[in-house]
């Protein structure tokens, strides 16, 4: 398994897409977005997503360490994201790295997480 990085600029966003190969076969995808917080130290991970047939195998959590990696070379301390209140799998995928649920669900059932990336976990 291959985890390939795309970085993009576009009219001042930046973000980076993160994609997982095994062969040539696309296993998993993930946005990671550099400055469209007001927040400069934050980045926002989105879309994080596994080939159901891939899933429950460790791919998630090989994104995710990814993104983390990302997000230190990048000078960000904190990640933030947003997992619907439903989603227990990436809801458990997340406290396992330690990100902190702050929100109640808003009106379309999404809870605000945030994860400090400056300690180690
Ligand atoms: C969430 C998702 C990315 C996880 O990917 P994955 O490759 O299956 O995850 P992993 O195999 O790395 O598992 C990581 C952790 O997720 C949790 N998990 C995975 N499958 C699970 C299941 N069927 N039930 C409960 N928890 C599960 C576990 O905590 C697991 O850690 P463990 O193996 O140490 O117990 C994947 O299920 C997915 O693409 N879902 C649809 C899109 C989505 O919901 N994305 C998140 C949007 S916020």
């Amino acid at each position: 398994m291959n985890i390939c990085t795309l970085e993009i600029s576009i009219d001042g966003y930046e973000l980076i897409d993160i994609v997982a190969l095994d062969s040539n076969q696309l296993i998993g995808v993930c946005k990671l977005w550099l400055n469209d917080r007001e927040i400069l130290s934050e980045c926002h991970l989105e879309g994080l997503f596994v080939a159901p047939s891939y899933r429950g195998r460790g791919y998630g959590k090989l994104i995710i360490d990814k993104v983390i990696q990302l997000s230190k070379d990048n000078g960000k301390d904190t990640i933030v994201l947003q997992v619907h209140e439903t989603n227990s799998v990436a809801r458990t995928l997340y406290a396992s790295y330690g990100f902190i649920e702050y929100s109640d669900p808003d009106d379309r059932g999404l809870i605000d997480c945030y994860l400090r990336i400056s300690e180690p976990h």
